[in-house]
């Protein structure tokens, strides 16, 4: 099992269990049961500032251990939703928190007609994947937009795809929706992945990282009735749910008009 922890194994989670293991890990977990109580994180009160600044601000090599464990969680995931996802007369994808672009470079690289735009926070768009960058293969296809999906999301899009980050707070969750919401035109879809407490056989990593997410930014993994319910509530018409791997389900919807 230990040949997991190297960097070089195929399916390495060396940066998985580093990123599990960070420093300020040790600091948040013996406050999990002030957490529950109140259903809030309890990281500004540790750290004087909300998870993702401090991580980019006085956390560098946190952060970058996050960008690896983030990296090698999505590439797997990526081919996985690349080919699940159906691109029939869409011409453009918009990938809201989308990391480094894993998914928008194997969408790309499955479709030679295809345009896409990334948007996630400064620091990360600015280490996106090299293929997404001036000089790369897809870089006429592909736009980067740095920025704060919780704050506007400037792009229109045929598709927008939110994997992975809506597993955050509520109001967060909502801003974002209302955000993309407001972006895409009428008739618009929208794709939300994540991976659910229920219905799953990796329920219990999957728990656990749901007590990480409660500890650092307050985020709750979703039942597919919660997540579904957000969506509807930011005026998402949800017109399927299904897997899209063992441990990821896809909530498909289209924009009301
Ligand atoms: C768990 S990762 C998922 C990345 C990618 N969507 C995937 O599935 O591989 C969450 C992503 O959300 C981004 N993020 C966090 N807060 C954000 C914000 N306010 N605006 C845009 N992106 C944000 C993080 O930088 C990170 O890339």
């Amino acid at each position: 099992m230990s040949r997991l922890l190297r960097e070089d194994a195929p399916n390495s989670l060396r940066y998985i269990s580093l990123w599990c293991t960070e420093p300020w890990t040790w600091e948040a977990w013996p406050r999990l049961d002030e957490a529950v109580r109140s259903g809030r994180n309890v990281f500004p009160e540790l750290f004087g500032k909300e998870f993702f600044d401090y991580l980019h601000s006085d956390a560098g090599d946190s952060a970058k251990v996050f960008d690896k464990a983030m990296t090698t969680s999505s590439r797997q995931s990526a081919v996985d939703f690349a080919e699940y996802l159906d691109l029939t007369g869409i011409d453009s994808v918009a990938d809201i928190g989308g990391g480094q672009g894993h998914v928008l470079a194997s969408l790309l690289e499955k479709h030679p007609a295809l345009h896409g735009t990334l948007l996630d926070l400064p620091k990360v768009v600015a280490g996106a994947d090299p293929r997404l960058r001036d000089g790369g293969a897809f870089s006429a296809r592909a736009r980067l937009v740095p920025g704060d999906c919780r704050v506007e999301i400037p792009v229109r899009a045929d598709l927008y795809i939110i994997k992975n980050i809506l597993e955050w707070d509520d109001d967060s969750t909502r801003r974002t929706l209302a955000n993309v919401v407001k972006a895409a035109g009428s008739g618009a879809r929208v794709v939300v992945v994540e991976n659910l407490v229920d219905n799953s056989p990796s329920m219990r990593f999957t728990t656990a990282m749901d007590l990480m997410l409660m500890l650092n930014v307050g985020g709750a993994k979703h039942s597919e009735e919660s997540m579904a319910g957000l969506m509807a509530e930011a005026g998402l018409t949800v017109t399927a749910v299904r897997p899209v791997n063992p441990y990821l389900h896809a909530f498909e919807a289209i924009v009301s008009g």
